[in-house]
């Protein structure tokens, strides 16, 4: 069972038992995924159209605010994202995204509404592929310009965070593409360098040091 919970910033996140961890940090979930996911993430893409992948759709909170982004600077995006454990109907009806950010509640519904394991052509500009699937399984030809790595903590869920699914995650990458995590743990910068990345250590989201973008060149 996850629950909902607020953040500093007034949004929300969940908690999940389970792992015992939110999903997001909890000085502010719109803080943190705007300044990691989107000012050094989607902004740093110099391109009109890009293939983003994210491992961990979660809340969706990354892929609303995501859309967004690419809607009001006219970017094309195929925006896929891997899950293992969808959140359930009562959970994101009631997440308080669509109203803390003043966007349409339906643009945010539509995106957990929308099929598993198809393409779903959100928008002119958007397009969502969600993928039913764990991220050890999955398998592709496709390339991106950008990785979402938005997997719960190494101390959490190590197995995440394995060589393996990093040497995957630098496989999926085109040519001076990249990948974006709030994750800036001196181990998983190792782990990163040994796969190939070129790390950079950026500052992070409010009430954390750093942040980590890992590139391929
Ligand atoms: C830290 S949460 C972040 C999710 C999301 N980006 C958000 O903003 O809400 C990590 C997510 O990874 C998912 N996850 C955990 N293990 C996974 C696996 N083996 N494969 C794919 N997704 C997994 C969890 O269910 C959870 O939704």
């Amino acid at each position: 069972m996850n629950n909902l919970i607020l953040t500093k910033d007034g949004s929300h996140t969940i908690f999940s038992k389970e792992i015992n961890e939110n999903y997001h940090s909890k000085h502010g979930a719109i803080s943190e995924s705007l300044h990691v996911f989107i000012k050094n993430g989607l902004e740093k893409v110099e391109k009109k159209s890009i293939e983003l992948l994210e491992i961990g759709f979660g809340t969706g909170l990354n892929a609303f605010l995501s859309q967004n982004y690419v809607e009001v600077k006219k970017i094309f995006c195929n925006y896929h994202s891997i899950e293992k454990f969808p959140i359930n109907k009562e959970q994101f009806k009631n997440l308080n995204y669509p109203k803390t950010l003043g966007i349409d509640k339906k643009k945010f519904i539509d995106l957990h509404d929308s099929n598993w394991n198809s393409l779903n052509k959100l928008s002119e500009y958007f397009n969502l592929i969600k993928i039913k699937k764990d991220i050890l399984d999955y398998k592709t030809n496709l390339k991106f310009d950008i990785i979402f790595f938005d997997a719960f903590s190494p101390e959490k869920q190590a197995e995440m965070w394995s060589e393996e699914i990093l040497k995957k995650m630098f496989t999926f990458l085109k040519k001076n593409g990249f990948l974006v995590t709030y994750c800036a743990k001196g181990i998983i910068k190792r782990k990163l360098k040994e796969v190939g990345f070129k790390v950079i250590s950026l500052p992070g989201p409010i009430g954390k040091r750093e942040m980590t973008m890992a590139m391929k060149i």
